[in-house]
């Protein structure tokens, strides 16, 4: 990227903060280590890693990904108070490419909340982020709630912002409230307002409330902003960010009307996409643009037969833009460890020694159970083996159901010790899980329970999601079996032994402060 490239959109994508800190897309230090280097590698100019004084697990996380960061910025993310830049710091600057990001809320709601006046406010932005740029060349500032902030508080804050060394100003739609024209015209009014705001970069940051976050990035784009805050599959609380996916694909198809460009390899897209639904426990949704099942699906007869004729009848960019390899043959109980191995790489995922041998022995099971296994098998496959030496493990699982009441009987092993339940329910599912809450007594409360079937067919694997939360600790666990209650019944155990490993942490990795704990 040359400073002289205008239309050079700067893709900052924070999945690993915007997106991880929604409630149950927490990942493992492991999880987003690997997640980084995904983002590092497809290209995304800088990359939010996380709140380093949110608890030790963000520090760490931020500081090792820093540490092998291989062309991406660093970013970390600060409140505007001292403390907070100065553990930020100490995490990024292991990065050859630092970003220490500081925000404070702006507009009338959020000055109320650390109880400043203006004048206060305009104090702590100028000390912080003065503060912020001693340590660090790159530093970005963010007015929170920017789209509800008086139009002339913005200008005044973002001007002194940029006095005191910020190098980004990122306009904040914190809670998805603006719209398209609105968007571009604050940025653009921003840029033609504010003293030296030629100097610096405008960014935008979009929720996604309204279901308008992609127009509102678009738009700001169109305004003046070059960088372009996102989040793959659009993650994120409540309704979401705007979706990297979404925004990366529009520059690169709609270049007639939108003449600008990213550096982001889009043939890296699906691969990232499919990692981030797995470790965050947050499934895409089938009809999402770009990454959904369905985005380069053709049902109709008549679509199916324009299709054959020319793509281009129905279809505006081609799978393989976005890393979707053309349908490939399946795999049969025939293939060999080879075969797995190559069939993995070609779908992005490369696994150690130790974990092809689990998927291997787990795909011999699901060949002898089903005649074809097709990508998506083998991607579920991987969900359900990514982790290894569990307090909880299920042992045999015996389900009566039908007309009466279910009856499911479980034998589990508990820390090597076996152990067993037999419980009524209403559905086998029900009568499953009671069983476990019986061999492992908890509180936790089950927040989410998601059924995919991954194929066509009555053979199909099911894949499950389950959602814990146990004295605001989330825990997600996943799995997929030929067997829809089997499936279940080991995806209510992944997330209890993820469960566990975080209440042995006594809090450590736990969020001990949210970004939305303003003082
Ligand atoms: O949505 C928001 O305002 C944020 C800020 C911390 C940039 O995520
Ligand atoms: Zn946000």
């Amino acid at each position: 990227m040359t400073s002289t490239d205008k239309n050079r959109v700067v893709i900052f994508d924070t999945t690993l903060r915007d997106g991880e800190q929604s409630p149950g897309a927490t990942m493992t230090h492991a999880e987003k280590l690997e997640i980084a280097e995904l983002l590092d590698d497809m290209g995304v100019d800088i990359i939010e890693a996380g709140f380093p004084i949110a608890s030790e697990g963000d520090f760490r996380a931020v500081a090792e990904i820093a540490r092998r960061s291989k062309t991406s910025v660093i970013c970390g993310l600060a409140r505007a108070q001292l403390p907070d830049i100065d553990r930020c710091w100490e995490a990024v600057k292991q990065s050859e490419r630092p970003r220490i990001h500081t925000f404070i809320g702006t507009s009338p709601l959020h000055r109320a909340i650390p109880n400043l006046d203006q004048d206060e406010m305009a104090e702590r932005i100028e000390q912080t982020v003065t503060h912020a740029r001693n340590l660090c060349d790159n530093v970005q500032w963010s007015p929170m709630d920017a789209t509800r902030t008086e139009w002339d508080y913005l200008c005044r804050v973002v001007e002194i912002a940029i006095k005191a060394g910020a190098t980004t100003i990122n306009i904040p739609d914190t809670v998805g409230y603006t719209a398209p024209v609105e968007s571009a015209d604050l940025i653009r009014r921003l840029i033609e307002t504010v003293p030296g705001a030629d100097e610096i970069v405008f960014a935008t940051h979009c929720h996604n409330d309204l279901g308008m976050a992609t127009a509102n990035a678009l738009a700001a784009v169109e305004g003046g902003a070059r960088q372009i805050e996102c989040t793959i599959n659009g993650l994120g609380e409540r309704a979401g960010n705007t979706a990297l996916e979404e925004v990366v694909m529009a520059l690169k198809v709609r270049t007639d009307i939108m003449p600008y460009h990213t550096g982001v390899d889009t043939r890296k897209i699906m691969q990232i996409s499919r990692r981030v639904a797995t470790v965050s426990g947050f499934a895409v949704q089938f009809n999402k643009a770009i990454v959904g099942k369905n985005a380069f699906a053709h049902e109709s007869g008549i679509h199916q037969d324009g299709m054959l004729k020319n793509a281009e009848t129905f279809e505006i960019m081609r799978p393989e833009d976005v890393g979707l390899a053309a349908s490939s043959l399946p795999l049969g109980k025939h293939s060999g460890r080879a075969a797995l191995r190559a069939k993995l790489k070609e779908l992005g995922t490369d696994v150690g020694d130790n974990q092809l041998k689990d998927i291997f022995v787990r795909f011999k099971d699901l060949a002898d159970r089903k005649k074809d296994v097709y990508d998506e098998d083998i991607l579920a496959l991987v969900t359900a083996t990514t982790e290894g030496s569990d307090a909880l493990q299920l042992v045999n699982l015996k389900v009566v159901c039908g007309t009466a009441p279910a009856e499911a009987s479980i034998e589990m092993e508990v820390d090597g010790k076996e152990h067993s339940a037999t419980c009524a329910g209403d559905g086998p599912v029900d009568a499953t899980f009671k069983a476990i809450r019986q061999v492992h007594p908890n509180k936790a409360k089950l927040q989410l329970y998601q059924v995919h079937a991954v194929t066509e067919g009555t053979d199909a694997q099911a894949t499950v999601s389950v959602r814990l939360e146990e004295d605001g600790m989330i825990s997600t666990g996943q799995s997929a079996d030929t067997d829809t209650v089997v499936a279940s019944a080991k995806a209510y155990i992944h997330a209890l032994n993820r469960l566990i490993v975080r209440r042995g942490k006594t809090g450590k990795d736990v969020k001990e402060i949210s970004y939305r704990d303003v003082t």
